[in-house]
């Protein structure tokens, strides 16, 4: 049941605008296979510290979730298994949604390399796949998903839906200084919060309209990437605004050359780990 508000935060408007300025793929059109080196960066990065940001993730919920260790869980857009290999070893069984065969392909691959048998992937689209057909389970998460989301309160309802008893979200805050530094390089113009506030913000304001009483946690993570990861990564940004062909490529590789002397990249992120007992 939700609670009858008379006054309420435009989430909905506000969600629109943002998501408008984020939406699509990014242009970036200096290599062929930018998207696939993308993906597999994003595999090798995860695994970082033994899984730090899935393990850390996993700890707060054993630690705050009853009965943690028997739980089916349903995880929604897994990635290449950034929090399903660590909850997969920490819980009864993991059943994954991911809509790319390209992270579905590397979830496979670090199962395999771990060992772990008791996740079902699903291969589809969150946004049409047919919820009538699972059983309710112990825990709905997500995990770094709502920027893919375009209906927020209608994720939170499929998410609810599908638990009998708890859903979390699990969400990075905050973006790394360099890449707002590049922005305002590259686009020659100030920048002026375009990747913020996160989505953890949104998730909370729509939850506690709702009666929800949520928990949060954070906790720090640390991201090591070298010069050619972190050009892709800073990339991925700048390409939702302008176009990264060869001449915008070799700006932000020799800022980025600029800002570290050995070549490597460390940022420390914060992480937002929420969760919620669902109404029965
Ligand atoms: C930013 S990644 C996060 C991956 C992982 N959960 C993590 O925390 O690193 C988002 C993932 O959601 C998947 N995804 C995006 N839209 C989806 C949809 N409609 N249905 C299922 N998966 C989706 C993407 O393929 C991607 O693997």
């Amino acid at each position: 049941m939700k609670r009858m508000l008379k006054y309420r935060i435009n989430i909905k408007d506000t969600w629109k605008k943002i998501k408008s300025e984020r939406k699509g793929k990014p242009k970036v059109t200096y290599d062929n296979e930018f998207f696939k080196k993308l993906s597999d960066d994003f595999s090798n990065r995860i695994k970082q510290r033994n899984y730090e940001y899935g393990r850390k993730s996993v700890e707060i919920l054993k630690e705050n979730l009853e009965g943690f260790d028997n739980f089916n869980v349903l995880e929604v857009g897994t990635g290449p298994g950034t929090l399903t290999i660590p909850l997969a070893k920490n819980v009864k069984k993991v059943v994954g949604v991911d809509i790319s065969k390209m992270n579905i392909e590397h979830l496979k691959e670090n199962l395999k390399e771990n060992n772990i048998k008791n996740v079902e992937i699903i291969n589809e689209d969150w946004d049409s796949i047919d919820i009538g057909r699972f059983d309710k389970f112990d825990l709905v998460v997500c995990s770094h998903f709502f920027w893919m989301v375009d209906d927020l309160e209608k994720h939170l309802e499929k998410m609810e839906y599908l638990s009998k008893k708890y859903c979390s979200i699990i969400q990075p805050c905050g973006r790394d200084n360099i890449v707002k530094e590049i922005y305002e390089k590259i686009l020659d113009k100030p920048y002026m919060g375009e990747f913020e506030p996160d989505a953890d913000y949104f998730a909370y304001v729509i939850l506690r309209e709702w009666g929800r009483l949520v928990e949060v946690r954070y906790f720090d993570y640390t991201i090591e990437r070298n010069l050619e990861e972190e050009i892709r990564y800073v990339a991925s940004f700048i390409g939702r605004f302008k176009e990264v062909d060869e001449k915008v490529k070799e700006k932000i590789k020799n800022y980025l050359i600029e800002k570290s002397e050995d070549g490597k990249f460390i940022v420390n992120n914060k992480v937002a780990v929420m969760w919620w007992e669902c109404e029965r």
